[in-house]
């Protein structure tokens, strides 16, 4: 298969969909690999690390777009990325369709078939796909919360962890999942007080025994969250429904209980906000305020670290990238169910229930449009990643 890597155009974003690690691989399945001229420089990656290991550069993305039988990304499409897009090509990217309806009408439009990273599941109904860079958005969270509570910031002013005397700052972080812990456990470590909030009790219990007593663990209501609003410094948003727009958590009104100068940092500001007043931004602009209270809800949060974020987020997608161009999306999708889960649009449908819902456009299961059906027969370990990584087996697509 020819697989294509354009250079990422979202506004600072510097993250690179393959490194040459990836060439590597996807050379000796025998595949070829097309990058775009200066795509890893954002991650110090040169165009001759690329071609040491096989890959070949061109130049410009419409070159690119027009090669390729699979094209690799980071972030979702831009508009002038969708015109480029062919039918029956692959798109395999994050693309957060839930809250985008003229985004999702756009891939429809091209026929193309769009496999999302945040909604490939592994054997556990977990996210292998979206938790390396939500691991990435808790950390930096936490850090950008402290530096926007910097009074030249806007900020209230006060120290995350206090001073001998003078008591630490109060974080609380609605959503113990990936970014939840990571960011949990940067306030924790910048020696905050901190109260994480989740729906299942199952979360709380591991997240119970991770903290080790040094984080309060808490059923999320909205009124357990009420009671608690007024006294909090940092409040960090990642809840997540799989595929959904984010439910909103804290609504404008309950603004109005909280301190003057507090920070909001709502990271599931991808899946539309979890707070009824947050608005994407950008790492050039990040924050707005609202009431009193500042928002920071900048979608690509990753993306300013992009030494560390590119090698994470391909460390969990190579697999998936092997086994997509080794076998075509229709049979690595019939190999590893949870890759199904995948398939956000194709041949002009809206293929996930939750993106239709979000969009408000009909659901057709991806079965009935591309045919996939149940596994032939047992592949040994076919749920998750790598599961599909056979050398011997020609493109499918
Ligand atoms: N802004 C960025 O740059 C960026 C980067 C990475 C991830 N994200 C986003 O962060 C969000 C969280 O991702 P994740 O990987 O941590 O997801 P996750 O599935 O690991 O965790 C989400 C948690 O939210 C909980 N939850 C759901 N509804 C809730 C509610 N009403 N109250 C409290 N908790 C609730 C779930 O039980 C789950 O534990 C996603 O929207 C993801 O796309 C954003």
């Amino acid at each position: 298969m020819i697989v294509g890597v354009p250079t990422e155009v979202k506004p600072d974003e510097y993250r690179v969909a393959i490194t040459p690690i990836g060439v590597r691989e996807l050379t000796e399945h025998g595949h070829q690999v097309l990058i775009q001229k200066g795509a890893g420089e954002g991650s110090a990656i040169s165009d001759s690390d690329y071609e040491a290991q096989g890959a070949r550069i061109i130049e410009g993305a419409a070159a690119v777009f027009a090669e390729s039988e699979m094209v690799l990304g980071v972030k979702e499409p831009q508009p002038q990325e969708i015109g480029m897009l062919r039918p029956g090509q692959t798109l395999f990217t994050y693309l957060h369709l839930a809250p985008a309806p003229e985004l999702t009408k756009g891939l429809c439009e091209s026929n193309a078939i769009c496999v999302a990273y945040e909604t490939v599941e592994d054997g556990q109904g977990r996210l292998p796909l979206l938790a390396p860079m939500s691991e990435v958005a808790g950390k930096i969270a936490t850090q950008a919360g402290a530096f926007m509570l910097e009074k030249p910031l806007g900020g209230r002013g006060i120290l995350l962890g206090g001073v001998p005397g003078v008591p630490p700052a109060n974080v609380m972080v609605i959503g113990g999942g990936a970014v939840g812990l990571h960011a949990a456990s940067i306030a924790i470590g910048m020696e905050a007080d901190v109260f994480v909030y989740d729906v299942s009790l199952e979360k709380l219990r591991e997240l119970d025994v991770a903290f080790a007593g040094r984080a309060s663990t808490v059923f999320s209501s909205t009124l357990s969250i009420e009671e608690k609003l007024p006294l909090m410094d940092l409040v960090i948003g990642g809840v997540l429904v799989h595929g959904a727009r984010a439910p909103h958590v804290i609504t404008r009104k309950q603004l109005g209980l909280m301190k003057a100068h507090a920070v909001l940092v709502d990271v599931a500001i991808d899946q539309g906000g979890c707070f009824e007043t947050s608005r994407p931004t950008t790492h050039g602009d990040p924050t707005y305020e609202v009431d009193g209270i500042i928002h920071y809800c900048v979608t690509n949060m990753p993306g300013a670290v992009p030494i560390t974020s590119t090698y994470a987020l391909t460390n969990a997608t190579l697999p998936y990238v092997l086994a997509l161009a080794d076998h075509g999306v229709v049979e690595a999708a019939r190999r590893d169910p949870g890759l199904k889960f995948g398939i956000n649009v194709a041949d002009g449908k809206v293929t996930h229930p939750a993106v239709a819902e979000g969009v408000g456009m009909e659901y057709v299961p991806p079965d009935a449009v591309l045919g996939i059906g149940a596994p032939d027969a047992e592949v040994p370990g076919s749920r998750g990643a790598g599961a599909t990584a056979a050398h011997a087996i020609p493109n499918g697509n």
